[in-house]
């Protein structure tokens, strides 16, 4: 399998072929994933409440996301490798996202980067995809934004709210995204932004009529108690390593492991 470059992302799109993107937070998921054949990866700022204990996005810096972000950049052979902005390293300017965004493609040897926003920071995505740093744009419900947003809710509902989106979507378009993903966008407007843009749309909660989409790791493999309504649980990963560490328990508190096969000879 070939290695995933941006190009391929358009190629997708205008092949009618969808893309495949998951989060990942280390060496260990990302070889997994990518022997899975997933297109891109992650390295979400969903690092705070999935990794690192935060509540939420909001304390995740730059410093925290780069030893994560170069174990996967390091591990994927196929997958395009994507890196988030992390909420206050962008928003002030364009040179603010440069600087950021510099700094992680040096030290990581990412791919690209995603921020979020639309219209407030096209500039920055300008002033990036001209010094040649492919971006992600990131509409609808954007976390980094909760305490204004007042929660997670599903945003881009009514036609005036839809028209704001497809206008955000555009003008990341039109400054050289190389593809937008849509978090928590009823189907149908997410529909109408992937018809009007050029560049493939990523969808997490936004319905099957986009051009791929995204899911934090934790939420689809079941590792915690809850997942979110959008997120189907493809396995109960959680349960399951629950259960391999508790025979683990068992078998050396009753002698049963390590057997001689385990074990060396003098
Ligand atoms: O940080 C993250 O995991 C994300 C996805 C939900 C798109 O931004
Ligand atoms: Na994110």
């Amino acid at each position: 399998r070939k290695r995933v470059r941006v190009q391929h992302l358009a190629e997708a799109k205008a092949q009618g072929r969808k893309l495949t993107m998951l989060t990942a937070y280390d060496a260990v998921v990302a070889r997994v994933f990518d022997a899975a054949g997933v297109d891109m990866l992650l390295v979400g700022d969903s690092i705070g409440d999935n990794m690192l204990g935060h509540p939420n996005t909001i304390p995740v810096t730059v410093d925290e996301m780069i030893p994560p972000a170069r174990a996967v950049a390091r591990t994927a052979k196929h997958a395009f490798v994507v890196v988030d902005l992390p909420f206050g390293s962008y928003e002030d300017s364009p040179q603010h996202a440069f600087a950021t965004a510099v700094r992680i493609m040096k030290e990581t040897g990412a791919d690209a980067v995603k921020l979020e926003g639309g219209r407030r920071v096209a500039a920055h995505v300008k002033l990036l995809t001209g010094s040649g740093i492919p971006v992600i744009g990131h509409l609808g419900f954007t976390p980094q934004s909760e305490n204004i947003l007042g929660g997670h809710r599903v945003q881009g509902r009514g036609d005036e709210a839809a028209d704001v989106l497809c206008d955000d979507a555009l003008a990341l378009a039109e400054a050289g995204a190389s593809a937008v993903v849509l978090e928590m966008v009823p189907a149908p407007v997410a529909a109408r932004v992937t018809e009007i843009l050029a560049i493939p749309t990523i969808g997490i909660g936004a319905g099957p009529d986009v051009d791929g989409q995204v899911l934090v790791w934790t939420d689809m493999a079941g590792m915690g108690d809850w997942s979110p309504r959008f997120a189907k649980r493809f396995a109960e990963i959680g349960a399951a390593l629950q259960a391999a560490a508790s025979s683990y328990v068992d078998e050396v508190t009753s002698g049963a492991f390590p057997r001689p096969e385990h074990s060396f000879e003098s």
